[in-house]
């Protein structure tokens, strides 16, 4: 079996799969309470939080698929994107493991882990195909050709990601962090169509959120306070609105220009649940799945070339891909 770990945001995650891509395990410990009251994740805060939790998160695992440590044949970890020293802790556990127990060793690649949450049974898709990734980080479109080839990025934010605009929205509304899933939540009792907001227009297949954040922050300036809290869920359903409206215009721009027949849908906005309705064609990344996980790390290890031991001693991990 393969052993996932991921640690580059406010996660920290762990997971057991089978070669042929069934989840045995799958734990997820979030510390989105611990960087709540800061409104966002406070990278020193996460990497010491990590460090506390990834053994007791892989011990967790490991109990839940009912495995041990000799079971794993293969150790596959996110070396990035993300923060750094959050990176770290996690390749330095998934180092140590590798190495006392002289397995092979995948480094992976975040937004590839992404992608790769399509890969797992019970569903497994199979490129080629199209698919928006849309997470708290990132916001692009990948044409997808094969599992073990790094996609061509056909369009990408110009400014914020979609998950950051709902964060920071949510932040403008004064509901709690992470914002995404506090806006779905409030915007199902709201009027999409209370707000107009905007929908950037920029050319090609890129994206742009900037300025519908400053929109909604007058819309919220010119409110007094008490019908501030009267319409706040329609504020959070008009923008939320525009927000997938500009992620499914795009995306079925890009559909229509590169000829795909199969759209898929990844990260953790894809969790939201209008963004969901309004592509019911699309192949979505299991629930569980959207926000980040250790199963999609452990299944897109399956599709890199390991470092066998003790190769990866010195292996780094990058807050950055450019
Ligand atoms: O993929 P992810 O867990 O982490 C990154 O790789 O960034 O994505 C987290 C992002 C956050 O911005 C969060 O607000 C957003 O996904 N998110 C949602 C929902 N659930 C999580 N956004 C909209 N609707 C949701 N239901
Ligand atoms: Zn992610």
């Amino acid at each position: 079996m393969i052993l996932g770990v991921e640690t580059s945001c406010d996660e920290t995650a762990a997971a057991l799969i089978s070669a042929d891509g069934k989840i045995l395990a799958n734990v997820v410990s979030s510390q989105a309470d611990l960087h709540a009251r800061y409104g966002g994740v406070v990278p020193e805060v996460a990497s010491r939080r990590h460090l506390e939790l990834i053994s007791p998160v892989i011990r967790e695992a490991l109990h839940e698929a009912n495995a041990e440590l000799d079971d794993v044949e293969l150790v596959g970890v996110t070396t990035g994107p993300g923060l750094i020293g959050a990176l770290l802790v996690g390749v330095a556990a998934a180092k140590a493991i590798a190495w006392a127990r002289r397995l092979p060793l995948a480094p992976v690649d975040h937004l590839r882990g992404h992608v790769a949450s399509l890969y797992l049974e019970p569903d497994p898709l199979a490129p080629p195909f199209l698919c928006l990734l849309a997470s708290g980080g990132h916001t692009m479109l990948l044409d997808v050709r094969e599992r073990g080839r790094a996609p061509r990025v056909l369009g990408a934010t110009l400014d914020d990601a979609a998950g950051e605009a709902f964060d920071k929205g949510a932040r403008l509304l004064g509901l709690g962090y992470p914002g995404g899933a506090e806006i779905d939540r409030l915007a199902r009792t709201g009027d999409p169509r209370a707000f107009e907001f905007p929908v950037a227009r920029v050319p090609g297949l890129d994206f742009s959120f900037s300025g519908l954040k400053t929109a909604l922050l007058y819309a919220v300036r010119e409110l007094p306070p008490d019908e501030l809290e009267r319409r706040l869920a329609d504020l959070a359903a008009s923008y939320q609105h525009a927000i997938v409206r500009a992620l499914v215009e795009r995306t079925q721009q890009a559909a229509r220009e590169t000829g795909s027949d199969t759209l898929a849908v990844v990260g953790g906005v894809a969790a939201n649940s209008e963004l969901r309705a309004a592509l019911p064609d699309a192949v979505l990344a299991p629930l569980e799945l959207c926000t980040d996980n250790a199963a999609m790390i452990a299944s897109a290890a399956r599709f890199e070339e390991p470092i066998p031991y003790p190769g990866y001693l010195a292996l780094d991990a990058y807050a950055s891909s450019a």
